[in-house]
This record gives structure tokens, C-alpha cells and sequence, in this order.
């Protein structure tokens, strides 16, 4: 192993600059030339790719985003992209690469791992559904954000007695909503984990404000059966069964400030772990795997592993969430 490179794919999220700081400065320190891939697979099959020394990841710790920048590239997920990739790496005599991504980027590192070429991965994005690893890069500042933005809510709900639906990310994973439903305080956490009919939705509203409270706070995925201008929609047609002539319904979707910030201490230190991980784990006869975290440990993860399951979701979250709000 002499020379490797280092993407981002997928999407972006806080705390990948920590992890490609870490990919090249400990490929530094082992001795190996690095490269940078721009923007992901898309990069990859267009060789666009530049050499990497440790100064060119000064100070880039504590940004958002990646300075590699990244795309979604559905061409490499064929034979034949995946074919043009392999030749762009090999044609440019490297050795080894380290892919920072979340699951479909994990997926075509196992597609690279399957055709004979080293690679390790690093688990990032703000879903947190990467199967083998309690976290990936990106979540802890994700939901510091979606909490933030859930106290903000909480505010103005009060202030007026409203019902807001706030939708919160995470793809087809429950997460980050399940997460911020239980620290923000919200009345109620929607995710697609676990079916909710307008009915039982229609139910915690009545019976939150005739316990006394003065708002309501609903988190919902963006995964969740119902979307929240149906569910806003269906509280405003039944206001009289919550007990109101009128009920005042409010919608916030969060979108992609969730995506972006700088990353907490937690997300500087995990990229940190796994990108010094990964680097060795292609030195050292591990690839084919992922920097996984387990109970606090960085372990490796076979790529197989990953890329066929799904994150199961720790559904006794849900019943805190439930007993919590009441
Ligand atoms: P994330 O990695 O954040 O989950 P995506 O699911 O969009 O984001 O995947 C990012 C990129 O990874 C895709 O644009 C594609 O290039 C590649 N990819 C996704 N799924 C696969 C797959 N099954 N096989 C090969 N490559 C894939
Ligand atoms: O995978 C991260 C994520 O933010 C998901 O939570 C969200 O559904 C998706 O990316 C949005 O994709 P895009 O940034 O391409 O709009």
C-alpha cells in the first residue's frame, strides 16, 4: 500500500472534513501519498482527482460540509460504473481507498471491495441508518441542530397555544426524530418505524390539552406514514373533537440546516477515530471493512455487513418518548 484516496459521497453532513483531516494526516504519518477525489463517484469516473499533503486539511476540522465535496451518482451504481471506476483508480496507480458516506455510498464500496480493490469505509450521514455501527459521523451535530430548532418551536407554540408539526430528516430511518422528540420534549414523535393513523395522532392532541397542556409539539420524519401538512389538515377539520371551535395549526420542516453547521466535539472525534481507523485497516490487512463504532469501540465492520442490512432502530426509545411526553 503506497498510495491511496479518499472520497465523500452521498449526503453531506457534518464532521467529514474531521474524518478526511484524519485519512490524510495519518496516511502522512504511515508514509503514503494521498489523493482527493472530488465529488464522490461522480469524481471517480471523471479521474478527477488531486494529491493531498497535511497541510492541504489545515483548519478544516471545525467546517461544515466537505471540502471534497460530494454528489449522488446513480451510474456507479451499475456494472459498468463501477467497471470505470476500478480503471480510473488503477490508471492513476492508487492502491487504496477510504469511502466517508452513508449506506449507498457503503454499498458501492462493496461493489469496488467484491471486484479484488482495497477499500474501507466511514460511516457518515446524518440518518444514522448504516447497519454495524451505533453512529455515524454526522448524527450528534444533526440532532443538536433539529433539537435547537425544536426549542425554538416550543417557544412559540406556548406563547400561542398552537399544535406545530415539525418534520425532521432521516430518510426512511426514525431516528433523528425519535431523538429529538425525547430531548426536545415533544408531545408526540411520528416515524416510519412504527404505523400512526390521523386518528391516534387526532387522540394525544385531545388529550394533551385536556390534561391541561397549553401547546403541542409533534416531530415527525420525513418517513413517517403521514405528511405533515395532511396531518395539520386533519386536525384543523376535527378541531371541535379536540375540543375547540378552532384549532391553530403551524408546519415547519427543517430540511437541509440539518445537513450543514459546524460539527460538535462528538462529531470532530468520531470522524477523527474512524478516518485514523480506516487508513490502517488498509495498511494493516483489514479492508473490505467499515470503521464501525460498538459500545465506544472502533471495531472493523465487513463491508457485506453493511451494505445488505438495515439499522434496526431501538424501538424502547419509542416507549420513553411515549410515557415522557405525558
Ligand atoms: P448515502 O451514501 O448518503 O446513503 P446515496 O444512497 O444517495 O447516499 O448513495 C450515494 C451514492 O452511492 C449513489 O449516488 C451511488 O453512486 C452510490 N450507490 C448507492 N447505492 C449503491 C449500490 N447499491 N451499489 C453501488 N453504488 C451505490
Ligand atoms: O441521507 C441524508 C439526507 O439528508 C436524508 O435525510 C434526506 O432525505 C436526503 O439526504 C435529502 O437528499 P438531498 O440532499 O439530495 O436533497
Amino acid at each position: 500500500m503506497k498510495t491511496i484516496a479518499v472520497l465523500t459521497s452521498g449526503g453531506d453532513c457534518p464532521g467529514m472534513n474531521a474524518a478526511i483531516r484524519a485519512v490524510v494526516r495519518r496516511g502522512v504519518d504511515r508514509g503514503l501519498q494521498v489523493f482527493g477525489i472530488h465529488r464522490g463517484y461522480q469524481g471517480l469516473l471523471a479521474g478527477n482527482m488531486e494529491p493531498m499533503d497535511a497541510r492541504a486539511v489545515g483548519t478544516i476540522i471545525r467546517r461544515g460540509g466537505t471540502m471534497l465535496q460530494t454528489a449522488r451518482c446513480p451510474e456507479f451504481a451499475t456494472p459498468e460504473g463501477v467497471r470505470r471506476g476500478l480503471d480510473n483508480l488503477r490508471r492513476a496507480g492508487i492502491d487504496g481507498l477510504v469511502v466517508i458516506g452513508g449506506d449507498g455510498s457503503l454499498r458501492g464500496a462493496l461493489d469496488l471491495s467484491r471486484n479484488g480493490f482495497p477499500v474501507t469505509g466511514i460511516p457518515a450521514t446524518i440518518d444514522n441508518d448504516v447497519n454495524g455501527t451505533e453512529s455515524g459521523v454526522g448524527v450528534d451535530t444533526a440532532m443538536n441542530t433539529a433539537l435547537d430548532a425544536l426549542d425554538k418551536i416550543k417557544d412559540t407554540a406556548f406563547s400561542h397555544g398552537r399544535v406545530f408539526i415539525v418534520q425532521v430528516m432521516g430518510r426512511r430511518c426514525g431516528y433523528l426524530a425519535l431523538i429529538t422528540a425525547i430531548t426536545g420534549g415533544a408531545e408526540l414523535a411520528l416515524i416510519p418505524e412504527i404505523p400512526s393513523s390521523l386518528e391516534e395522532v387526532l387522540a394525544t392532541v385531545r388529550y394533551d390539552y385536556a390534561v391541561g397542556k397549553q401547546h403541542c409539539v409533534i416531530v415527525a420524519a420525513e418517513g413517517a406514514a403521514h405528511d405533515p401538512e395532511s396531518i395539520a389538515g386533519y386536525l384543523r377539520q376535527n378541531a371541535q373533537r379536540i375540543g375547540f371551535a378552532e384549532v391553530e395549526v403551524r408546519v415547519t420542516i427543517l430540511g437541509h440546516i440539518q445537513r450543514g453547521g459546524s460539527p460538535t466535539a462528538a462529531d470532530r472525534l468520531l470522524g477523527s477515530r474512524l478516518g485514523f481507523a480506516a487508513v490502517d485497516y488498509l495498511c494493516d490487512g483489514n479492508a473490505g471493512h467499515m470503521a464501525g463504532i460498538q459500545e465506544g469501540r472502533v471495531v472493523p465492520v465487513p463491508l457485506a455487513v453493511v451494505a445488505t442490512e438495515r439499522c434496526q432502530l431501538d424501538l424502547n426509545l419509542y416507549q420513553i418518548a411515549q410515557v415522557l411526553a405525558r
